[in-house]
């Protein structure tokens, strides 16, 4: 064992080397490399991370997995954190939890939930995929977040639920969301994807509803590569989201699974009309899927949370310096907005470009693009105008005509904490030579 120590410390030093020869170098060509969007920002600590844990050789969601659980339910100051390999996955996990039998008032098929129209595919797609009815309303300009105004509208007696995105980080207006979801006895889902790290009123963003999720792909505020997580302060909704993320098993022994498994009762249950006692671990409680996560994904999401609260500050760093400057194309671009309750943990600089601007959306980030600089859209735009939701069953809110226009002329720049001055320096440079050109 003496020799096995011996060896992984020495590949770990060789592991930290190969970082300082392989991928430290962060300098940057202006005009010829691209400014990204977003990325994966690291040292040598998931490099080694991630080899160590490979040493170990647990493969599934292990010791790391369990060390990240505690670490990020600390971050947010919550009580279950349930790690799964996508922020889609987390957002089927947490709605799948609220259609759960073992719950008292379940969502059930045909019941309605408010959701905006501008949002991430897979923020809306498990209200399909548990066949209730999405309700869709507008998006305000500005934070491009739902717009509260309408959610009193959008009431039927067929309404459970509200699930949307606090849009790329920016907090909806949460007085507003928390006083309608409490007057119609509604469930909510936070989808803080892209907000890890905002808060409203000084209260976390995903501590408000039921259930909120995050995704760890790398363009968000840590990555695992691939992964997400669900979190909750509520036990019995983290015991079935458990069960639907394990293929729907009862069983919540978690890493601790000694021969009678950690309730101690692994072979007390009775299965009615089965003879005999039945081994808990094969009882399924739940029509669940296997969204879980590895271990070597836990082991970087482990030394990502350690640079996050220094990724975030960044984050906010980098929005404001952009917001200084694009600032003066105001007549042509709608700016950013926040509300003052809101502390945004930036997930991008969204803007969208006025209808009587003398160009079009396409031209703007088609020249970003041609000279490097990485943008994307706003979620799906108007989701209802997307060619995979023509003919699914749903109410819509008015004419979603602010949707319909973020899909015509939103977009956004990254602020991620890999950009630093000269990049930032040459995003600006970059817009002032578009408009230069004019
Ligand atoms: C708001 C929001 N929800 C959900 C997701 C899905 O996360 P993932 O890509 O990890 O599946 C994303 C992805 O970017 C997102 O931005």
């Amino acid at each position: 064992m003496g020799n096995a120590d011996d060896l992984r410390q020495s590949i770990l030093e060789q592991v930290a080397a190969y970082y300082e020869a392989a991928h430290a170098d962060r300098s940057f060509a202006a005009g010829k490399d691209r400014v990204q969007y977003a990325g994966r920002v690291y040292d040598e600590r998931e490099m080694i991370n991630m080899v160590d844990s490979v040493l170990d050789f647990w493969l599934t969601a292990g010791p790391w997995a369990q060390k990240f659980e505690k670490k990020l339910g600390k971050f947010l100051g919550v009580r279950e954190v349930l790690p799964v390999n996508s922020g889609s996955s987390a957002n089927l996990v947490a709605l799948t939890t609220l259609c759960s039998r073992q719950l008292d008032d379940p969502l059930l098929p045909g019941d309605e939930v408010i959701v905006p129209a501008t949002s991430f595919p897979t923020t809306v797609n498990p209200i399909i995929q548990n066949q209730l009815t999405p309700v869709f309303v507008d998006s305000n300009y500005g934070d491009f977040n739902l717009n509260v105004s309408q959610l009193e509208e959008a009431v039927s007696d067929r309404t459970r639920a509200v699930m949307f995105a606090h849009t790329l980080g920016n907090p909806a207006d949460m007085d507003a969301v928390m006083a309608f979801v409490k007057k119609h006895d509604l469930y909510l889902i936070e989808d803080t994807c892209d907000a890890l790290g905002s808060k409203w009123d000084g209260k976390a963003l995903g501590t408000f509803g039921q259930l909120a999720t995050l995704s760890f792909y790398p363009a968000h505020h840590i990555t695992m590569g691939e992964g997400g997580a669900v979190y909750t302060n509520r036990p019995k909704l983290a015991k079935i989201a458990r069960a639907v993320r394990d293929w729907g098993r009862d069983c919540w022994c978690g890493y601790d699974n000694p021969t009678n498994g950690a309730c101690g009762r692994r072979f007390d249950r009775e299965v009615p009309g089965i003879p005999g006692y039945y081994d808990h671990k094969y009882l399924y409680s739940e029509i669940g899927y296997n969204l879980k996560i590895t271990d070597p994904q836990a082991a970087m999401g482990v030394a990502q949370l350690d640079k996050l609260p220094e990724f975030i500050a960044a984050r906010k760093r980098n929005f404001a310096f952009l917001y200084e400057n694009l600032c003066q194309y105001e007549s042509f671009i709608m700016m950013p907005t926040w509300e003052p309750q809101a502390d945004v943990s930036w997930f991008a600089f969204p803007m969208l470009v006025r209808a009587d601007a003398p160009f079009m959306r396409h031209e703007i980030t088609r020249f970003l693009e041609q000279n490097g600089v990485e943008t994307r859209l706003i979620f799906a735009g108007n989701i209802t105008k997307q060619p995979g939701y023509a003919h699914i069953e749903k109410r819509v809110i008015g004419d979603l005509a602010v949707a319909d226009d973020i899909m015509r002329g939103g977009f956004f720049v990254g602020v991620y904490p890999g950009l630093d001055q000269p990049r930032l320096d040459y995003i600006v440079e970059t817009f002032a030579k578009f408009f230069a050109q004019l």
